[in-house]
């Protein structure tokens, strides 16, 4: 079968470490007809939109998207393109795992964790103003609606997938209205799954349980920015964030992506690795239903690792991009 699937190769590292992937892809020999657009600063300078309209077309009809890192300017310019496709497509849950991967030199072994991140709200509602000169307002948006939706999906994959329990991660001792509120929708779902395990926990000492024993994590549900920081964190402790892909899902699409941005300091110079964009393909094509196909990307990916010769500069080799997605696509067959 032929999947129609639509493409954003962002800017940076990202038309780098997009061509690797879809080098792979092609030697596993998955069939897709690629409807290519790109979003951002590129896509302004060729259709004048940010966000093409296009592109809104093309996802509203193959549901289904691979996306490569986009910029944001920072303090400045234009809003993130990334919040505004989750938001206008109501991808609501943001889905992290982060694992160690056998071969990469990191602090820690044996890190599996899922990272849920409610993706619509939070301060990332884009709503600030100044109030007056010196002083200015950001608005944190929490609804029940968001929290219960996020919560539902977390504990809904938690039963699905075997997990046994869930860590919620909040600052309500500080913001008890807003995490307040967030955590008395996650309770009130907890209570309809009794057989996964259930906590709270503040969000800075979850950061210093991260680092000191990251097994101890499970499956954690966060907030938006809790979430953006807490992946971050995560992928540093297995080894970076050139490793950690991502799913934005909702009830009618999903764009995969990797957690990473687009690492301006190392783009163009065939540097970055492309193993986060290689294991979003890979959790693309679960969704799409080729687990075969995707089962011998991951395969490939962890033999590479594991062998250990073919590695790029963030976890301690010399390789280049291309060189990474030569030695996949050598492992696919062998
Ligand atoms: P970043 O993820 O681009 O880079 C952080 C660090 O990780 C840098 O040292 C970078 O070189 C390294 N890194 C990231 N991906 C790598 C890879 N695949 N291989 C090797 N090293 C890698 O984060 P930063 O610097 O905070 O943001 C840069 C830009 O990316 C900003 O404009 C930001 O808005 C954007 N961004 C976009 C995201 C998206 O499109 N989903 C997510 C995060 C940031």
């Amino acid at each position: 079968m032929k999947h129609k699937i639509t493409l954003i190769p962002g800017d940076g590292i990202g038309p780098e470490v997009t061509a690797a992937t879809l080098k792979v892809i092609e030697a596993a020999g998955i069939e897709v007809e690629w409807e290519t657009i790109n979003a951002g600063a590129d896509a302004f300078e060729k259709h004048g939109q940010y966000l093409p309209d296009e592109l809104m077309s093309s996802i509203g009809r193959t549901h289904v998207a691979i996306k490569g890192p986009i910029s944001t300017p920072i303090g400045k310019g234009f809003s993130s393109i990334n919040v505004a496709l989750r938001k206008t497509l109501t991808l609501y849950a943001n889905f992290r795992p982060i694992r160690s991967l056998l071969g990469v030199k990191s602090r820690y072994e044996g890190v599996n964790i899922i990272v849920v991140r409610e993706n619509t709200e939070d301060l990332y509602s884009g709503l600030e103003h100044v109030v007056v000169p010196g002083v200015v307002e950001s608005l944190k948006i929490i609804t029940a609606e968001a929290s219960t939706r996020i919560a539902k999906f977390a504990f809904e994959y938690a039963r699905k997938h075997g997990r046994r329990k869930i860590t919620s991660v909040h600052k309500a001792n500080i913001m008890k209205l807003s995490d307040g509120l967030f955590l008395e929708c996650v309770r009130n779902v907890a209570r309809m799954f009794p057989e996964i395990a259930y906590e709270e926990m503040i969000v800075d000492n979850t950061c210093m349980q991260m680092v000191l024993d990251p097994k101890q994590f499970d499956v954690m549900l966060l907030e938006n920015l809790y979430g953006d920081i807490v992946s971050d964190l995560g992928a540093g402790l297995v080894g970076g964030l050139g490793l950690v892909p991502g799913a934005n899902l909702g009830d009618g699409c999903a764009i995969f992506e990797p957690v990473h941005g687009s690492a301006p300091k190392i783009a163009g110079k065939n540097l970055a690795n492309p193993t986060a964009m290689l294991l979003s393909a890979v959790m693309m094509f679960q969704h799409l239903g080729e687990v075969e196909k995707a089962a011998l990307i991951a395969s490939a990916v962890e033999k590479v690792y594991a062998t250990g010769k073919v590695l790029t500069a963030d976890v301690g080799g010399s390789a280049s991009t291309t060189e990474f997605a030569d030695a996949v696509v050598q492992h696919l067959v062998n």
